[in-house]
């Protein structure tokens, strides 16, 4: 069977910066690959792309064996991508229900039953089922990446990117967090996990791909990049 997602040599260029190089690797179905990496080495980019958020200069992306590389962001969601961005980007001034109904817009105009199922939504996510009428904005952190990844969710995505979901959270929401995306990877959810601290990402991935200065320089099974001298490198920089 076909990877849910392939990457084939994807570059991406923010005018003069080639912020990735030749990027290939691939993401199967039913599991959690993490994309991990020091801070600016394209992480970022990479999921950006696959969301069509950002343009690619050169390589392919494939979904279900279907190359999207050209494919509007909003036919991409339709499709099935769904991304929960760097820095959470929830809609502070709404309410925790309206941000979930945000969440699905494309999918349904039917506002009641939108409603019902961020409702349903909400209630799977114990940090914030008690919050569906607060205002987003006033929620800590931790309440605010869990309401960005029932978001993310509300669209009914085949992949889920996770863009650094425990960015600026202290250690004990972390844990939180982690917790819900072990929860989505048990119920059978495919997640490219973006993370910069690589020791949370391993606890709920199969797969792992290490960028460096925007090149994919070691990927494969959790248990053999763990352990591999490259990946210290990667961060420490040499
Ligand atoms: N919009 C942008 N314009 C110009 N350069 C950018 C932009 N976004 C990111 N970059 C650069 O591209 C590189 C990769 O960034 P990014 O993908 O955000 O890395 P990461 O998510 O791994 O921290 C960095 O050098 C960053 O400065
Ligand atoms: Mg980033």
């Amino acid at each position: 069977m076909a990877p849910l997602l392939q990457l084939e040599n994807v570059s991406v260029k923010y005018g003069a910066i080639e912020a990735l190089r030749e990027v290939s690797f691939s993401v199967e179905e039913g599991s959690i690959t993490c994309l991990i990496g020091a801070n600016g080495a394209g992480k970022s980019t990479t999921v950006n792309a696959i969301a069509g958020l950002v343009p690619t200069a050169s390589g392919r992306i494939l979904f279900q064996g279907e190359d999207i590389t050209k494919l509007p962001a909003s036919r991409r969601i339709a499709m099935g991508i769904s991304i929960a961005l760097e820095g959470r980007k929830i809609f502070g001034d709404q309410t925790v229900i309206d941000n979930l109904m945000l969440g699905a817009y494309t999918r349904s105009k039917n506002l009641s039953k939108l409603r019902r199922e961020a409702e349903e939504m909400l209630a799977r996510f114990p940090l914030i089922a008690d919050r569906g009428q607060q205002l987003a904005g006033t929620l800590s952190g931790g309440q605010q990446q869990a309401l960005a990844i029932a978001r993310a969710l509300m669209s009914r995505p085949k992949l889920l990117l996770l863009d650094e979901p425990s960015l600026g959270l202290a250690p004990i929401l972390i844990q939180e967090i982690y917790q819900i995306i072990q929860d989505l990877a048990d119920q059978g959810t495919t997640i490219l996990l973006v993370e910069q601290f690589a020791a949370y990402a391993f606890m709920v991935s199969q797969n792992a791909c290490v960028l460096e200065h925007g090149q994919l320089t070691l990927a494969g099974p959790v248990a053999e990049v763990r352990d591999d001298p490259r990946l210290a490198r990667a961060y420490l920089g040499k």
